[in-house]
């Protein structure tokens, strides 16, 4: 039974796969920024717990500060002997724009800059367990444009514009890490799910419960989170971007082995 860790646990689809994880006798860490969201999900960990499955306690941890993602880490190397899996999942689409501590435009460093950082202070515990990554990316990526140039969005900002690029820096990263750590990494498109992801937009409750009718749930959104996480070695996942459990093309802009590399080292700077 594997030990992961999945960003953006608190709610949505990481807690969905969180649940469906610990169900299945994986020793699971969840995070997020909510004592009280993390709080409810971690009973609901409790409750479905085979005996003998260890349900670590949650760890509240805000990806909006570079700070707070190092403590996350350091958490997690004191506290879990062996990490198999980290799951980037957590995510923001900022509704007006905004920075983060660090100063930096928040999508970009929710979505990307803290799970870049997290992912390589945990990379050597990882290696020593053949582990591998799995970030929940969308298929809003393949209209996403990323001006390496621009990073806070100075010339043009929208909420579509921060989101898209941020889940098309999801699949980029997910190409490089493979390249240049050679830690088995894929990223994916959970659908589109009923989640509290636009919490924020405006008019979010009146369509709130037509939305409930016409999109999946986040069970449903879990599913290929899951599977990647656990695919068996010797079957694991080896493709940049996966959809409904298969291979998927991304988008041109995905394509680009120079950006996803000036992106890296952009990202390997910003974070120190
Ligand atoms: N829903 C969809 O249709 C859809 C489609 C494509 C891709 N996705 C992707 O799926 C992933 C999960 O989203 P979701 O739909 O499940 O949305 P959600 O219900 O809003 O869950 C988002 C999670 O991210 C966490 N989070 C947000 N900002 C954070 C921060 N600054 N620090 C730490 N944690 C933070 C939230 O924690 P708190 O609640 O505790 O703040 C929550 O656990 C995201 O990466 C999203 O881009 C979703």
């Amino acid at each position: 039974m594997a030990t992961i860790l999945i960003t953006g646990s608190s709610a949505g689809i990481g807690a969905a796969a969180a649940i469906r994880l610990t169900e299945e006798g994986h020793q699971v860490f969840i995070t997020g920024r909510s004592p009280q969201k993390l709080a409810a999900v971690h009973r609901s960990l409790l409750a479905v717990a085979a005996a003998g499955t260890e349900v670590p306690e949650p760890i509240a941890a805000d990806l909006a500060s570079l700070h707070s993602v190092r403590s996350l880490a350091e958490t997690i190397l004191q506290r879990a002997g062996r990490l198999d899996v980290l799951v980037n999942n957590a995510g923001v689409q900022p509704p007006r724009r905004r920075f983060s501590e660090d100063g930096f435009e928040l999508g970009f460093a929710v979505n990307h800059l803290a799970h870049f950082l997290l992912t390589a202070l945990l990379a050597d515990r990882l290696r020593a367990n053949d582990g591998r990554v799995v970030t929940t990316s969308s298929d809003e990526h393949a209209a996403g444009q990323l001006d390496l140039d621009d990073l806070n969005m100075d010339t043009r900002w929208s909420s579509a514009l921060s989101y898209r690029r941020s889940k098309l820096a999801n699949v980029l990263f997910t190409t490089e890490l493979r390249n240049r750590l050679g830690l088995p990494a894929s990223s994916f498109h959970p659908g589109s799910i009923s989640t509290d992801l636009n919490r924020d937009a405006p008019f979010v409750r009146l369509i709130k419960p037509f939305e409930r009718l016409m999109m999946k749930k986040p069970e449903q959104g879990a599913d290929t989170l899951v599977w990647l996480a656990t695919a068996p070695e010797g079957a694991a996942p080896t493709a940049d971007y996966y959809v409904d459990r298969r291979p998927a093309e991304t988008g041109p802009a995905a394509r680009d082995p120079q950006t996803a590399a000036r992106l890296w080292d952009i990202s390997a700077r910003l974070t120190g």
